[in-house]
């Protein structure tokens, strides 16, 4: 017999069993002869036992043990089988009912998780489609406005025609521009996006992309530079169209959000077999109640001055996707007034 936790049981049941049975014996015979057979009390005693635990081990047991099965079958359908394993209780297997609260415990569990997730993915998906619908209804509205005037007459006024057709192709660029971010970032989030990586000199990209965002800064009277001079190229090992992706977010911001004659400084630092890339500026700054969100999508100090910007809160996000594809890490850190900086780190080659 192998197991002993079921046996034992039904053991100490037989006996609690034939003990009642030959006690109300006893009773019986004390009230009818006033002399109790003890003789016939211990034959019924063995006998009473002998039928209880035949009972109680081939009837009532597997007849629990059937329905525990019926159970176990059930849960089995409704999880993948790695969850859960396919034993058919027997009535000769380790403790059933231990095992059966074990599995119950652990679906629970597992359900609880699941239940947590999706209520989480379900609130990000309500929040991710009200951020968007909200980002497209502006320019949606605006190129309206625009194309109902022209309609209304506007179009033979020589005075508003031209204007009104170029702010609703602004728009468009706009919305260009969000839709753009939201494919980076949803291609970034659902892991389709293969790095592409490639050993490159990142001085002279900085030096590249310096020069492509020259008159976005020169608009604000911003100067971009390098910290130190590098003559000789500075090899990093990564994607190299993503990383430009974002420098340019990071240098842009620093535009959008730099003071007037300010300046945006790149540093190269070099640590172990990585190179810490440092990027400051001068400008407004971001208060600390703020710098634990910044990375999320959508998210913006102020609202206002971002939109008027042209930005769609989605390049930080897109920065911090790119740079943890790399396994690597970037951070921020800001005070009000004074300026911001962004370091992330590359592997060097
Ligand atoms: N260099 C910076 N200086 C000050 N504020 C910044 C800077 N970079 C980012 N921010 C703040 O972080 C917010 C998020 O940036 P980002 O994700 O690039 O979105 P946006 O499209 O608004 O530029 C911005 O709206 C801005 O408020
Ligand atoms: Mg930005």
């Amino acid at each position: 017999m192998k197991n002993t936790k079921v046996s034992i049981f039904v053991i100490i049941l037989s006996l609690v069993n034939s003990f009642l049975c030959s006690a109300a014996l006893s009773v019986w015979q004390y009230f009818t002869s006033s002399q109790i057979d003890l003789a016939l009390v211990l034959i019924m005693f063995f006998v009473f036992f002998i039928i209880s635990f035949v009972m109680f081990y081939f009837v009532y047991n597997p007849f629990i043990f059937n329905r525990i099965n019926e159970v176990h079958k059930e849960l089995n359908q409704i999880l993948p089988q790695h969850e859960i394993p396919d034993t058919k209780f027997q009535l000769d297997e380790i403790d059933p009912i231990t095992q059966l609260e074990v599995d119950v415990k652990k679906i629970a569990t597992e359900r609880q998780k699941e239940v947590e997730h999706l209520k989480n993915l379900e609130s990000y998906r309500k929040e991710y489609l009200g951020n968007v619908s909200h980002e497209l209804k502006t320019p949606v509205f605006n190129i309206q406005g625009y194309i109902s005037t022209l309609i209304d007459g506007g179009l033979s006024d020589s005075s508003i025609n031209l204007d009104y057709l170029k702010r609703a192709d602004k728009s468009v660029e706009r919305i260009i521009h969000i839709i753009d971010d939201l494919e980076t970032i949803t291609q970034l989030e659902t892991g389709s996006l293969e790095l592409e990586l490639d050993k490159y000199d990142i001085a002279a990209q900085c030096r590249d992309i310096f020069d492509a965002l020259d008159i976005q800064a020169r608009k604000r009277n911003i100067k971009l530079q390098l910290v130190k001079k590098f003559d000789k190229p500075l090899f990093v090992h990564a994607d190299k169209y993503r990383i430009r992706q974002v420098i340019v977010n990071l240098l842009t911001n620093s535009i959008k959000y730099g003071k007037e004659g300010g300046k945006t400084e790149i540093n190269f630092s070099l640590y172990n077999d990585e190179v810490i890339v440092e990027i400051k500026d001068n400008g407004i700054g971001i208060s600390e109640q703020h710098l634990p969100r910044l990375f999320e999508r959508f998210y913006r100090v102020d609202k206002g001055r971002s939109r008027e910007q042209g930005g769609t809160g989605l390049g930080l996000a897109i920065v911090k996707h790119i740079i943890e594809a790399h396994q690597k890490s970037i951070t921020v850190s800001s005070t009000v007034d004074v300026g911001t900086t962004f370091t992330f780190t590359l592997d060097r080659v």
